[in-house]
């Protein structure tokens, strides 16, 4: 179904959601370019998973707060994978704070991991690549004003805005289009209580899984009339009236 040797650059896909995508990626033939910052030895494992799949695996560690940085690194990616086609944006920052607890500094590296770092990855991507896909990582927290992560969701608010817009400006040789995804790997500072409370305000009852949202990001892959597009995949928490709100929770 996909040409051999395409690549997929996937930020932050050492661990977590962003290793469930590369991991996705991979198993549909693409070779992967593995993003990672500070997780070196889960990158070496990640990557020894993704070379058992029969695809090429490279490593490449970048600080996203360099955004200066962003065309360079970019360029080393494609000297390593010369038919790269696709960037996932999955790298983030969570520092939830409600606005009256937002410190600048919070507030300055929010905004530099979830939208200044994708901005320029993308603009560094259509210069030096010029066709194919770039799929943002969002959160479905977009359908509400949580502020108690005032300036993450903030931030994520501008990457799905950043969406559209790059959509416009890099059609028709480039489709930028973005996932958001609902419960599926919580925070580390999440009980099982929290999660099992979230679960009740999700229709479908159920948490997701890293490999739904590894699917969604292949959908937009698949469909070559899909651009601009923000697909939810939260079992339908986001069209419910309010979400949990984690303002709310009280614990026992
Ligand atoms: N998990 C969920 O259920 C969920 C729900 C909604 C939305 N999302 C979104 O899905 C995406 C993945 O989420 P996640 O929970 O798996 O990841 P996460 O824990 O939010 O993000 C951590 C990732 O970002 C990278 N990163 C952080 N700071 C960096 C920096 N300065 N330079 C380069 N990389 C940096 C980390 O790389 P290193 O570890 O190598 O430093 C790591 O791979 C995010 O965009 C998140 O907002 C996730």
């Amino acid at each position: 179904m996909f040409k051999e040797n395409t690549a997929a650059l996937v930020t932050g896909s050492a661990i977590r959601l962003g290793k469930h995508i590369a991991l996705n990626l991979a198993r549909a033939g693409y070779d992967i370019a593995l993003h990672y910052h500070r997780s070196a030895d889960a990158a070496l494992e990640t990557q020894a998973e993704i070379q058992a799949l029969g695809v090429k695996c490279e490593l490449f560690s970048y600080d996203l707060m360099d955004v200066a940085g962003a065309d360079a690194f970019m360029a080393k990616v494609k000297d390593h994978f010369p038919r790269l086609h696709v960037l996932v944006n999955s790298a983030s920052g969570y520092t939830p704070a409600p606005i009256a607890e937002t410190t600048p500094e919070i507030f300055d590296t929010q905004f530099a991991l979830n939208i200044r770092a994708p901005f320029f990855l993308t603009k560094a991507f259509a210069a030096r690549i010029g066709s194919g896909n770039v799929v943002n990582i969002i959160d479905n927290k977009l359908a509400y004003h949580q502020y108690a992560y005032a300036a993450y969701l903030l931030a994520k608010k501008s990457l799905a805005d950043f969406t559209r817009m790059a959509a416009l400006e890099f059609a028709p040789h480039i489709r930028v289009n973005a996932v958001a995804p609902g419960v599926v790997l919580p925070a580390s500072v999440r009980s099982e209580d929290y999660v099992q409370w979230r679960i009740q305000g999700i229709p479908l009852k159920k948490q997701g899984n890293p490999d739904h949202i590894g699917q969604a990001v292949l959908s937009f892959l698949q469909n070559d009339f899909l651009t601009g597009q923000i697909l939810v995949v939260d079992g339908g928490e986001n069209i419910s009236n309010v979400g949990q709100h984690s303002e709310n929770w009280k614990q026992g």
